[in-house]
This record gives structure tokens, sequence and C-alpha cells, in this order.
């Protein structure tokens, strides 16, 4: 850090300041430099990240929401992490000495890290702190490489470059696993990125020096560049551009994806060592893709006052379920059947439905915010009194307490996989809340069989109540 500041305050005479930048940059790992080096991509300067000398760095990921480096390190068998400006670095994961972790990924929503492994050939997911593991696939893996994940539908994609080249998706639980596109042997895909956006894949193939792309189901496949006598290796989508790695001519370049004939260019003029995996961020870019839903569609915030800003209450005494319009001030009766018992309300942002239950029906319920498409997704046991929900949003679970068996449990949103999670010590349980960012690790982790978790979401701009219950009788 003093050297840099030292740089800094020369450089700075002459007008530009080289060091850490906060925003617009690309991070690349540099096996041959030992390091990672960030270029910031307004001023075009180059800062080498204050680390220890490092084996061979070749995966790169980063986490906007706590500013940190991720990657891996393939000949000390590491996941590493440090704070973007060098500081904290630490080893996060050991892995097997057989390990070769060549692609790595966040799950910026589930806060969980994801990568390939083509030594053991698996794919693997573990909590940002590296405390629980969990081998996702160690089936039908040759050559497992580039890992690119999509939040908005819980999905992940990687590439394979073994013997039968191809892009693979599955859910980030692993299930659901289907080959999207099968390229002609002998081929190298390498990077892979995704533009949500635009709901295309890219990928750079080190053997034929090309980049290419499809729709996230695999059709639509096109050819955007070849350049003969290359080695790509990492690439990365920041709309407009794709950022790549090159290991024959060292250089750091980019496409501009709507370019009609797009022409590589180089990012910095720059020779790197051994330039490897890269990520990329820019605050804007990044606040629009968090403004968006599976669908792509960029949300408009509140157009319709109703959708948001509300809290929902179960009227016992009333037998109904009631909204409570916080910026318009009026409460309206959702138009549902007769309830009986209605006491615990929780609301489901990701598709706007309301969970509740009823405690003389022994059952839990859920329809849409205004009352549509009621269903009943569990029956209860005669005795049980379920008089707390809450549903957690990222993992798609649904939690209840319930003081007659005097039991927590939980189940999917459609009430199946149903599970006791807690049925010792509980004596009245009552009110019950979640904090997904810490817990739902743990769920996928100790409890594989209740199914998907990050079927991640980003919550934009909804005021969600949770439970609130007036006059029960
Ligand atoms: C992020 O990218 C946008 C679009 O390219 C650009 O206008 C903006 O200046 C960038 N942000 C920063 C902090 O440089
Ligand atoms: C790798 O680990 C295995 C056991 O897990 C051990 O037997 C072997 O000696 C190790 N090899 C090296 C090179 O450390
Ligand atoms: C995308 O999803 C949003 C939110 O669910 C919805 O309002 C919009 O109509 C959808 N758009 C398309 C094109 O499906």
């Amino acid at each position: 850090m003093r050297t840099y500041l030292v740089l800094c305050l020369v450089i700075g005479l002459i007008g530009s300041c080289i060091g850490l930048v906060q925003d617009n940059f690309l991070l690349v790992t540099d096996s041959n430099e030992h390091g990672v080096v960030q270029i910031d991509l307004s001023a075009g300067n180059v800062w080498k990240v204050p680390l220890s000398q490092q084996s061979n760095p070749i995966a790169l990921a980063y986490d906007p929401l706590h500013s940190k480096i991720y990657w891996t390190d393939v000949q000390d068998k590491l996941i590493k992490r440090s704070n973007l400006d060098g500081t904290n670095e630490e080893s996060v994961n050991s892995l097997h000495n057989s390990s070769v972790p060549d692609g790595i990924a966040i799950d910026t929503v589930s806060r969980l890290v994801f990568y390939t492994d083509t030594g053991l050939d698996i794919i693997a997911v573990m909590t940002l702190d590296g405390r629980h593991h969990f081998t996702l696939l160690d089936v039908g893996l040759d050559e497992p490489r580039g890992i690119v994940l999509h939040p908005a539908t819980g999905l992940m994609y990687w590439t394979d470059w073994g013997s039968s080249p191809k892009i693979e998706v599955a859910a980030m639980d692993g299930t659901s696993r289907r080959v999207i596109v099968r390229i002609s042997s002998p081929s190298w895909p390498n990077g892979l990125t995704l533009d949500t956006f635009g709901k295309r894949l890219y990928w750079c193939d080190g053997k034929h020096g090309t980049i290419e792309s499809t729709t996230l189901d695999g059709s639509d496949r096109k050819v955007l560049i070849t350049t003969p006598g290359s080695h790509f290796f990492g690439i990365v989508f920041m709309a407009p551009k794709l950022y790549y790695t090159d290991w024959k001519s060292r250089h750091v370049s980019y496409i501009n994806v709507p370019d009609s004939t797009p022409s590589p260019r180089l990012v910095v003029s720059r020779v790197f060592g051994r330039p490897n995996g890269l990520a990329a961020y820019n605050s804007t870019t990044y606040a629009r893709e968090g403004l968006k839903f599976a669908n792509g569609t960029e949300c408009s915030p509140s157009t319709d006052k109703a959708q948001d800003n509300f809290l929902l209450v179960a009227d016992s005494g009333r037998k109904g379920l009631y909204k409570l319009d916080l910026s318009g001030g009026n409460a309206r009766r959702i138009s549902l059947s007769r309830q009986t018992n209605p006491i615990a309300v929780a609301y489901d942002p990701v598709e706007s439905k309301i969970y509740w239950t009823d405690v003389a029906d022994k059952h839990i319920k859920r329809s849409n915010l205004d009352g549509t498409h009621e269903e009943l997704i569990k029956s209860l046991h005669s005795r049980s009194v379920p008089d707390g929900i809450a549903v957690d949003i990222v993992s798609r679970l649904v939690y209840y307490t319930d003081t007659g068996l005097d039991i927590i449990a939980v189940m999917k949103l459609d009430g199946r996989n149903h599970f006791t999670l807690l049925d010792v010590g509980l004596d009245e349980p009552r009110g019950i809340a979640l904090h997904p960012a810490a817990g739902q690790a743990l769920a996928r982790l100790y409890r594989p069989s209740i199914g998907p978790i990050p079927a991640s979401f980003n919550i934009v701009s909804q005021d969600v109540a949770g439970e609130v219950f007036l006059g029960a009788t």
C-alpha cells in the first residue's frame, strides 16, 4: 500500500493517479505475475492488487456486496479471497491435492461460491467462508471449466472441454441437468459468460480461437469472431462488451457485442504474463442487473401502487385477509373464499403470493396477491396449531411453527417435501422470521432432500410486511 501511495503522489503531479479504483474495472488473474491485476476501465490504468506472491492463480470472481475478490490457485489447491485493495488475504478452502479448480462463480443473492474442478471432475458449492462445502455433481464431467450463474432463474451453466465438448445447465442444486450445446471434438470451450438482459451465453474456444454465442437453451448458435493462433481462456460480459484473455498474445481484449462484425480491440496495450480468469464490475450496470425479474425485463418500480408498500393482515374475527396500502392508506379485503380462523401470514414477492395458515381448518393455503388462485398447499394434523409462517425467498421454502404438535417444519412452496426440522424442546412456538442470506446455504447443505434452493432473486422496491394479525378470537 505504501508503494502505491508514493506512486500515486508522484504520478499525481502529472495529472493521473494509478491505484485502486472502486468502480468500473476488470480484475484478471495472472499466473506469471503471480497475482491479480486490476484494469481501470475509465482511465485505462493497470494496478497490481498488493497480495502475497500467488503460485498459480487461475479462476476469479468478484463479490460487489463485500468488495471481495475470490480466486483459485491450481498449484496450491486453494480457494482464496481478499478485499479489493488486497487487504485481508485469506484461504477460504483448501482442496484435495489432485484438485484443479479452473472455474469459479459467486451467486451474489444466495451468497454461495460455485466452482469447477477439472482434477476431481466435480462441480462443488460452498459458503463464502468455505466452512460448508458440498459436491453438487460428480458424474459425467470430463474437463469442467467455465461456470456462470443465473441468479434470477437459479440455474448454473458450465463448459466441458473434454472428449465430448459441451455446455451444460443444471439448477444450482445440481438437479435438472441437461446438455444445451454439443460441440464437435476436438474443441476447448473455455471461459463462459452470460448476458442476462439479452438472454444469451457467450464462450471462448481455446483451440479454435472463436467466441461463440447461443440463447440460454442452446439454440441460435453463432460465431462472433475467429482469431487464428490465439488461445483464449477467460471471458466476461459487461454490456455492451465482451472482455477476454488470450494466453498467446497475453493481452486482455474486448469486442463490442452489438457490432454487426465485431472486431477485437485491446483493453490496454500492456502485455500480461499469462492472463487467465477475469471479472468485471461497474456499479451502474450492476444496479441495472439487480432491477430485473427472471424473465429479463426491467422492473419499473411501483407502477401499480397497490402492488407495493403494503401490509398484509390475517383477521380471524373478520375471517379473511386484508391488504393495507401504506401509501394510499386504505385497507382492502382480499377476495378469497371465507376463511375459518386465519392466523399467520407471509408474502413471497418473487411470485407475488400470499401464504397463510388457518388454525381451525388445520391447513396452509396460498393465493395471488389479488386473491386469485387460492389453493390448499398443505393439510396438517388434526392437533396442529400453525401459528407462525415465513417464506424464504431465496431457498423457496415455507417454514412454520406449530404450537399444537410443538414442532417447526419446512416444506416446498407447493407443500411437497414436508419435513419436521425441530420436535424437541418447543413449548409454544409462535413467531418465526428467517434470515435468507445467512441461512439458506444451510438448508441446502444439511437437508439436500428438501430440494432446489437458489432460485434466487433480487428484491427491488417491495416493502414487504412480515406477519401481522389482529383480532384473533
Ligand atoms: C459504468 O458504465 C457506464 C456505461 O458504460 C458508464 O457511463 C459509467 O461511467 C461507468 N461507471 C463508472 C463509475 O465509471
Ligand atoms: C495426496 O493425498 C493422498 C491422500 O489423500 C496422499 O496419499 C498423497 O500422498 C497426497 N499426494 C501428495 C503429492 O501430496
Ligand atoms: C416480466 O415479468 C414481469 C414481472 O413478473 C411482468 O410484469 C412482465 O409482464 C413480464 N414481461 C414479459 C415480457 O414477460
